[in-house]
């Protein structure tokens, strides 16, 4: 769909906002996404760094690639898609939710705090083995994989992990229920779910537009190309995130 310059998503004193986002909100502060040319996963196997199994066959390959995807998030500065959002938190408080896959650390430093990091964070590191709580870390850990020292004391020999949820690894329960409850709509509410800069092909985040329209959302995508799941939203506006979303917002940041 092509938007006409005054195209506006309709916020009101009654509306909520579910907003998602990915790898393609954070594209213009110079992160790669995932999928398609040039992206995380045409140089890297999803299996290898992306994985309980990868992590276990080769620790150091996985710190590798966490280390400078950290490097690239530290050095990389949020943009005026997060921004806008960041802006109508601050607009609309506890009628927002904000949840991201990305795990870049961006939205948080735009100013976002009504924020589920939904696939965790590169900046917080935690046990292979035992259930010591997560850690901030920003560490480089290029050249030796970090070993848990609270394992070590107990004779145990543990590594460090990046704090991400890999395949195959379960999302935190809480922040589904979380989402779930932010969607249930209380009568006469109006909620509007907006997708931005993801490719609709991870689960169960690439299912939230049909959460929320079960729940009677209007939902809106903003997305460089289509998107998987772009059928299932009742207006696709196409274009990159820093540009559209401040504008859809109304938004000047
Ligand atoms: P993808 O790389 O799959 O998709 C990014 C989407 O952003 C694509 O559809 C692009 O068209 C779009 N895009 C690119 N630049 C954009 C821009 N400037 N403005 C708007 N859109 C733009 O990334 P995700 O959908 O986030 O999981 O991927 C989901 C999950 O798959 C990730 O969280 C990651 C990955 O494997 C884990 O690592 C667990």
């Amino acid at each position: 769909m092509d938007l006409p310059d005054r195209a506006r998503i309709r916020i009101d004193e009654g509306t909520r906002v579910l907003a998602v986002t990915g790898a393609g909100i954070s594209a213009e502060s110079g992160l790669a996404t995932f999928r398609g040319a040039g992206g995380l996963w045409e140089g890297h196997r999803v299996e290898d760094v992306a994985t309980p199994e990868g992590f276990a066959a080769d620790p150091a390959r996985v710190w590798r690639f966490y280390s400078a995807r950290r490097a690239a998030a530290l050095t990389a500065e949020p943009n005026a898609a997060h921004r806008a959002l960041a802006a109508l938190e601050r607009r609309i408080g506890d009628r927002m939710l904000l949840v991201t896959q990305n795990v870049d650390g961006l939205h948080r430093r735009a100013g976002s705090e009504r924020l589920i990091e939904i696939h965790g964070s590169l900046f917080r590191t935690r046990c292979a083995r035992c259930e010591r709580p997560p850690f901030p870390d920003e560490a480089l850990h290029e050249a030796k994989v970090p070993a848990c020292e609270r394992c070590a004391a107990g004779g145990r020999r543990a590594y460090l992990r990046p704090d991400i949820v890999w395949f195959g690894e379960l999302l935190d329960s809480g922040h589904l229920r979380r989402v779930e409850a932010f969607a249930a709509r209380p009568p006469g509410g109006r909620l509007v779910f907006l997708a931005v800069g993801s490719s609709g092909n991870v689960w169960p985040v690439a299912g939230f537009v049909d959460l929320a329209a079960a729940a009677g959302a209007e939902t809106w995508l903003v997305n460089l190309d289509p998107a998987e799941n772009a059928w299932h939203f009742d207006r696709v506006v196409r274009g990159p995130a820093a540009e559209t979303l401040p504008r859809l917002l109304g938004l000047e940041v």
